[in-house]
């Protein structure tokens, strides 16, 4: 079969793509052999292949790539009572059994792509509880977008306290895959967004992408945008455009870059859920790394967490809700597995709205 190893991590040319890989057998009766058929990329690919991934854990020499996968059903093992050969399926971000667990920094060890091989392979084999039946009315390219970005969205609105409440406002910052994902899960969920960007080219497109989401009589501020690039106190901007008030729900993906603003963005008891740490990929400037977070925090009120993807339950619920909600991933563009490495250029680059997928 066909497949990527992450050969070095010195960049994008670590990738090496083998042709004449084993086709991986059932290890037990309880597991399920997918034939992938798309991937999605995520920040994290690119983070581990460029080798300034943070998370503290260690990646294994020629680790197979990607966690982000959808395929179909291809052999089940003799007691596997969850799927059928022909289902269409993702495989969890975390492997191992962690159905209703809060997820933490030990579950990136389980960590596809990352701790172990991901899903850079034309097949791959799991235990059935480690895999979800895509939306019936997702496209199976779609269903690649699912396992991270969506679960890290979900788990920032609905796996923790508070969660979110119709008629609330969500700040998403940027137009990647969580922040874009977190946005489509507030309005099917009849909440108000404010989205970011460094480019109001994207926000324009990103605004007519969301649009089929919001319903027929809404009112225009729905969805509401900040080019951060031009507003610099954009959590001021981010309270006038909810009404005078702190917003609900931060989708903090920028860490360092972003976080106090986000904090003083939010209303005394909303959440800034903290996924990630894009800003630390640039100069920050040292008024935001001296600032004083904790005296952000108290004067605030507001919640702070971290959030890490989310477990099964949760991401069978989160797809279940994108099911019912008639939600379409925003993918931005599609490689082939050959060309591969120009998809993790693509994303290098940072022109994507949405998500980077691969046809193998
Ligand atoms: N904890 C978890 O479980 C988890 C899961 C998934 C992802 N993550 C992390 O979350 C982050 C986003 O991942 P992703 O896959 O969604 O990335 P992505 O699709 O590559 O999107 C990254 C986005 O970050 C935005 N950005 C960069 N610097 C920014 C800044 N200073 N302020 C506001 N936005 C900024 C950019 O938006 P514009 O170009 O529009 O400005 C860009 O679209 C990464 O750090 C990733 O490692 C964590």
């Amino acid at each position: 079969m066909k497949r990527y190893i992450i050969s070095h991590r010195n960049g994008i040319d670590g990738l090496l793509l083998h042709i004449d890989a084993p086709k991986p057998e059932l290890r037990s009766s309880t597991d399920i052999r997918i034939n992938i058929k798309y991937l999605s990329l995520n920040a994290r690919d690119l983070q581990i292949v460029n080798n300034d991934y943070p998370a503290p854990h260690d990646v294994p020499q020629d680790c197979v790539p990607v966690s982000d996968g959808c395929g179909i059903v291809e052999a089940v093992g003799k007691d596997v009572t969850l799927f059928k050969i022909g289902d269409r399926v993702a495989p969890v971000f975390p492997q191992g059994h962690h159905y209703e667990e809060d997820l933490a920094l030990r579950s990136l060890k389980r960590g596809l792509g990352g701790a172990i091989d991901g899903v850079a392979a034309e097949y791959f084999v799991c235990d059935e509880q480690e895999a979800v039946n895509i939306p019936s009315n997702f496209e199976l390219i779609e269903g690649s977008t699912l396992p991270v970005a969506y679960t890290t969205a979900w788990s920032s609105l609905y796996s923790h306290h508070p969660s979110l409440q119709s008629g609330q406002t969500v700040l998403c910052l940027g137009t990647g895959g969580v922040s874009l994902s977190a946005a489509q899960i507030a309005l099917i969920s009849g909440a108000r967004v404010i989205l970011t960007s460094s480019s109001q080219s994207k926000l324009d497109k990103v605004t007519e992408l969301l649009k089929p989401l919001v319903p027929n009589g809404a009112p225009a501020n729905v969805i509401q945008t900040i080019d951060y690039s031009k507003v610099d106190a954009w959590d001021v901007e981010a309270r006038r455009l909810n009404g005078g008030k702190g917003v609900d729900f931060v989708i903090e993906i920028a860490g360092r870059a972003t976080l106090a603003r986000s904090i003083r963005s939010t209303r005394q008891g909303g959440l800034v859920a903290i996924s990630g740490y894009m800003g630390d990929y640039k100069p920050i400037p040292d008024d935001l790394i001296q600032e004083d977070l904790a005296k952000v925090i108290l004067y605030s009120a507001a919640n702070v967490r971290g959030v890490f993807v989310c477990n099964r339950e949760d991401f069978k619920t989160a797809a279940s809700a994108l099911e019912i909600g008639g939600v379409k991933p925003i993918i931005d563009k599609v490689f082939k597995f050959e060309d591969m490495k120009e998809a993790y250029r693509y994303m290098e680059a940072g022109r994507h709205v949405g998500k980077v997928c691969i046809e193998l």
